[in-house]
């Protein structure tokens, strides 16, 4: 069985939303850890009502980064983690923890990379940069994480179109219950062994494995 670890600093919304498919069996999977670099995060909740391990962790509670980035490391290495999924996480994660978990960290981006990212774009910074920049389509993008910002090997995307009377706030909405959806199914097809990674380029095999 796949554990994951969840990397969130806010609501939680897509780890509740991969919690619900890991109940119902669609993702063969469980969710071993939940870290946050917030104490308050709304994230803490959930691990609180499922029974789910959490610890808060943050880089400015330390002296120096190779002690941060080792008890990361020895929390994901006790937990047998194999992915790491951040959802909402707004820490740069250290190219230690990046490279000893190649391709095996993904992220969601509420845009359709590689438009709309980069350091400085996340939340409702990326909604208003699609609405000013007035683009007709928009969405979600799951990738793996590399060294740079919104930058790794893309697995899935799916867009939506922008109306005319759309605002940052209802592409939000929109673009959430995408990111719902394609997180899930990404992160099955991991546990399903499903992805094949050749550089930049990420193939689905089919289920049968071909
Ligand atoms: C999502 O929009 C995600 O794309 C972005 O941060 C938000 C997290 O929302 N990276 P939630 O905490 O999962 O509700």
């Amino acid at each position: 069985m796949l554990n994951v670890a969840v990397f969130a600093s806010g609501r939680g919304s897509n780890a509740r939303a991969i919690l619900k498919n890991i109940d119902r069996q669609r993702i063969k999977a469980r969710i071993s850890i939940i870290l946050s670099n917030k104490s308050d995060a709304g994230i803490f909740d959930i691990a609180r009502q499922r029974n789910i391990p959490y610890r808060h962790i943050d880089l400015s509670h330390y002296t120096c980064e190779k002690d941060y980035v080792g008890d990361v490391l020895s929390i994901l290495d006790g937990h047998n983690v194999g992915l790491i999924v951040l959802a909402g996480y707004l820490k740069k994660i250290p190219s230690e923890i990046i490279s000893q978990y190649r391709n095996r960290i993904m992220n969601i981006h509420p845009a359709l990379l590689p438009a709309f990212g980069g350091k400085g774009m996340y939340g409702m910074n990326v909604h208003r940069a699609v609405v000013e920049y007035g683009v007709k389509i928009t969405g979600a993008t799951v990738h793996f994480v590399d060294e740079e910002y919104d930058h790794g090997p893309i697995i899935l995307q799916e867009a939506i179109r922008v109306h005319d009377d759309d605002t940052p706030e209802s592409l939000s909405e929109k673009v959430l219950a995408v990111e719902h959806d394609i997180y899930s199914r990404a992160i099955k097809l991991f546990a399903d062994r499903r992805l094949e990674i050749d550089g930049r380029r990420v193939y689905v095999q089919n289920s049968k494995g071909q």
